[in-house]
């Protein structure tokens, strides 16, 4: 993994808040939720939780009988989320490691993560604690990407696979972890219910650079050596022609037996 000036990133928040904003963001948001199938009265994780994004809608679904817990491993993370959902007595934001939940065995009815396996030291592990905290038929639905799915309409397409397998291999710990996901489930002794995929579509550069992190990944990759100095002048080109990308992200449900 490349080593990264922190100045150059944005603002993890700032980031999360944008792409929870957006179209796409918005879509496969509302698709994990209905594939949660959350019920009044459940108990539900929310693994990874960043900065709450998605704990009030959890909460709604889950109404005053229900428990939602977020966790997050980033103290400015938990301070965030703990600040936005104050107003709601039903959830529960808490700082931990999702390799070692800090939940008792057989409590929980669904648990979910939106692109954290792909960032932790071991998504089998982590697996494996959800199914020692699942109670009998408890769900998990993980949004995850894969990021050697990222497709960018260019004459130089050659550019644009190798940003693809920079970032998948140098800027992301398990870079392509969405098309291992069921396999993983299975091998943790969970039932795979279903593997969707989501591809969307970017029209707007603006948007895509933004989720996507194109220019900042670009300039990486030219100082990591996979990119010939120069390889800055292709994004500039981008500007000048009707844009088009697409990344690739899956969906997994399972179910702990
Ligand atoms: C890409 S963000 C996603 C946040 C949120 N799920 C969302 O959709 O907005 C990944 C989050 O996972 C958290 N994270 C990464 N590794 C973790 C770990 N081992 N334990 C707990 N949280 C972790 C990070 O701190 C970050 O908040």
């Amino acid at each position: 993994m490349i080593d990264i000036d922190p100045a150059s990133r944005p603002d993890p928040i700032a980031y999360l808040d944008h792409v929870a904003s957006t179209d796409v963001g918005r879509g496969y948001k509302r698709q994990v939720l209905d594939l949660l199938a959350l019920r009044p009265g459940h108990t539900v994780l929310d693994l990874g939780c960043g900065p709450g994004t998605d704990l009030a809608a959890m909460a709604d679904a889950v109404t005053s009988t229900g428990r939602v817990i977020g966790l997050d491993r980033d103290p400015a993370m938990v301070a965030e989320a703990g600040a936005r959902l104050a107003g709601r007595p039903q959830v529960e934001v808490r700082p931990g490691d999702v390799h070692e939940l800090p939940v008792a065995d057989r409590s929980i009815d669904r648990a979910r993560t939106d692109r954290v396996l792909q960032h932790v030291d071991d998504p089998a592990r982590v697996l494996a604690e959800f199914r020692r905290v699942a109670r009998p038929g408890a769900r998990i639905v993980m949004a995850e990407p894969d990021w050697e799915g990222m497709l960018i309409d260019s004459p130089c397409p050659d550019v644009g696979r190798t940003l693809a397998r920079f970032i998948s291999t140098e800027m992301v710990r398990h870079g392509t972890l969405g098309r291992s996901l069921a396999r993983l489930c299975e091998e943790a002794g969970l039932a795979v219910r279903s593997v969707v995929t989501v591809a969307p579509v970017f029209r707007d550069l603006a948007t895509a650079d933004h989720v996507l992190g194109l220019r900042r990944n670009l300039v990486r990759a030219v100082g990591a050596g996979y990119l010939e100095p120069g390889a800055e002048e292709w994004f500039d080109d981008l500007r000048s022609r009707p844009f088009l990308a697409s990344a690739l992200l899956f969906l997994v449900t399972a179910e702990a037996a």
